[in-house]
């Protein structure tokens, strides 16, 4: 009989691929292949993580490897290998690095699971999205950039927080690169549908907005030896869930600009429509001007970096 379950590959098994694959298989999401060229590691964690199906009762087969034609048939690949930043980083500081990394494992993806959807997570996020459409010659609708879902997981976290409400009843948005100049959209977040802005003082809601920017450099602060792994994790998860499930959901994602807000080229955090084809549909918003100059600040940063690719030899 052909089997039929969905097929999700997780490159790099370090602290966010192997979290990426136990949010896959406790969702039941579908098979997961855990990839690293550290092949103990992906093979260890791997076989770690099957061995918890019987305990915590999920249908799905986890397979470690360092053999990119074991991803072959994947709908969904996420990627998720290269360096984290440490203390005193930016997420800039790991481009050429990084782009190396990731221009290799889109090779492999490209070779063997040439009709996958791919999501991105290692950064510097928006650079690291570029390197992967460059690579993988894919049309935008299959390389789609996580960042917006973590950075409005992380503003919801404080304004939950802050109000003492349920996480489940706060709608929040950040649109622009996934770096400290993002851009959190006060005037789009509410609460079970009131307005943010007639639950909080303006200063409270400014120090959301500026710990939410700083949400990723203060887990590196805390950690001391490497960044954020459950919330990007699961961040990513929630997007690969909806592309499995061809939920629709409207989530921000960093995609390629084809013109939306007069960017062409260049990977940004926007609203995305995500469906069973990847990313269906960027749902623009109107934006007053403050919004506009913070959005065309972060687009100017991600530009400067992609600026900076065109220098290194990847
Ligand atoms: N192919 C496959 N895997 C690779 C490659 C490669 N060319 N190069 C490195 N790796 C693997 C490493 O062997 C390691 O297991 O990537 C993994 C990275 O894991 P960690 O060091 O634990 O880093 P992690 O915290 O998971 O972050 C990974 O995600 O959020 C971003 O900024 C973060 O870019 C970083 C990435």
């Amino acid at each position: 009989m052909a089997h039929t379950r969905k097929k999700i590959a997780v490159i790099g098994a370090g602290f966010v691929g192997s979290t990426c694959a136990h949010w896959t298989a406790s969702k039941e999401l579908g098979d997961v292949v855990l990839l690293d060229i550290n092949e103990g590691a992906a093979k260890g964690k791997a076989l770690d993580l099957y061995e918890a199906a019987p305990v915590e009762l999920f249908d799905s087969r986890i397979v470690g490897t360092k053999d990119y034609k074991d991803i072959a048939g994947s709908d969904v690949v996420i990627i998720t290998a290269g360096l984290p930043r440490k203390p005193g980083m930016s997420r800039d500081d790991l481009l050429a690095t990084n782009a190396k990394i990731v221009k290799a494992c889109c090779e492999g993806i490209k070779e063997y699971a040439p009709n996958s959807i791919v999501i991105v997570i290692s950064n510097p996020l928006d650079a690291m999205a570029y390197v992967a459409k460059q690579t993988l010659g894919f049309p935008r609708e299959r390389v789609i950039g996580m960042a917006g879902v973590l950075d409005t997981a992380r503003m919801k976290t404080f304004i939950s927080e802050e109000l003492q409400v349920s996480v489940k009843d706060v709608h929040a948005i950040v649109l622009g690169g996934h770096g400290d100049d993002m851009v959190p959209m006060p005037r789009h977040c509410n609460i079970g549908g009131v307005p943010l802005t007639e639950m909080l003082s303006q200063e409270k809601i400014n120090a959301i907005v500026e710990r939410t920017r700083k949400g990723g450099a203060e887990i590196v602060g805390l950690l001391q030896t490497g960044s954020a792994y459950y919330a990007p994790a699961a961040s990513a998860v929630q997007m690969a869930e909806a592309i499995i499930k061809d939920q629709r959901r409207i989530l921000p994602c960093a995609v390629e600009l084809q013109g939306e807000y007069g960017v062409k080229g260049l990977f940004v955090g926007v609203l995305c429509k995500l469906t069973g084809k990847g990313m269906e549909k960027v749902v623009e918003l109107q934006l007053n001007e403050t919004e506009k100059a913070g959005l065309a600040n972060s687009i100017k940063s991600v530009q400067s970096l992609v600026d900076a690719l065109k220098n290194i030899q990847y």
